[in-house]
């Protein structure tokens, strides 16, 4: 599904949020809090705008993504890399940062995603995801319920793949309750587990830091 919408995905990104998802990425880069020059990996890259916003602070990122359509279309200096968020071809303790873009609906196992991004960083590492979200006020509900479950299908339909936009209100049925996640991710072996809404809601940036190992 994602090699399909690759070639047009980021004018629909910026579309779709209004431009608004450039904001929320530099905002996620900023909450990351780790020095210049630090490698952090980018998992389910897509076409690349977060290693670009990486690069951009000087920070050395990597890309990851399973579809090589998507890697096909990036446009990014980053070195890019096809695999499965879930098996990352990364040693243990390889990263001081790990990004994270609209992508914790597309796997199997939330919490073995966390656990896999737990593996891959130094303790004390950082992690920031941005997904999807509702916002909390009934009003403003009730309008992100009408613009995402039935605009975003019918504008995608128009300039893309109709199947795929239909696919993206109905996977947000994989995310689990606010709290739930945060525990998860706190099980999955993070401390200082914070979510913050962004663009009224409708979507959600998590930050992490790797938990230290108990001392022996
Ligand atoms: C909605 S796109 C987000 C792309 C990018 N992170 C962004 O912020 O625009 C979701 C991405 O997750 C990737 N993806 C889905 N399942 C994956 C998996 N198991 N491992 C790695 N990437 C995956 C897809 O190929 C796609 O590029």
């Amino acid at each position: 599904m994602f090699d399909s919408i690759a070639p047009r995905y980021d004018f629909m990104n910026r579309l779709l949020t209004l431009g608004m998802d450039i904001g929320w990425r530099r905002k996620a880069v900023d909450a990351l809090e780790v020095a210049a020059g630090s490698v952090v990996l980018d998992i389910a890259c897509g076409t690349g705008d977060f290693c670009r916003e990486l690069e951009s602070r000087q920070l050395t990122a990597v890309g990851l993504d399973v579809s090589w359509g998507m890697l096909r279309a990036a446009r990014t200096r980053a070195p890019l890399i096809q695999a499965d968020g879930l098996r990352l071809p990364v040693r243990d303790g390889g990263a001081l940062g790990v990004t994270c873009g609209f992508a914790l609906r597309n796997v199997t196992d939330i919490e073995e995603l966390f656990a896999e991004f737990a593996r891959v960083l130094l303790p004390g590492g950082r992690v920031a995801v941005l997904e999807v979200s509702e916002p909390e006020s009934p009003v403003l509900r009730a309008g992100h319920s009408i613009y995402f479950r039935k605009v975003v299908p019918l504008i995608g339909g128009l300039l893309s793949d109709r199947r795929a936009y239909r696919y993206l209100p109905e996977s947000t049925a994989y995310l689990p309750a606010t709290a739930d996640l945060l525990q998860l991710i706190g099980r999955a072996g993070f401390d200082c587990v914070e979510r913050t809404p962004l663009g009224l809601g409708a979507a959600q940036l998590i930050t992490a830091t790797r938990r230290h190992p108990p001392p022996r």
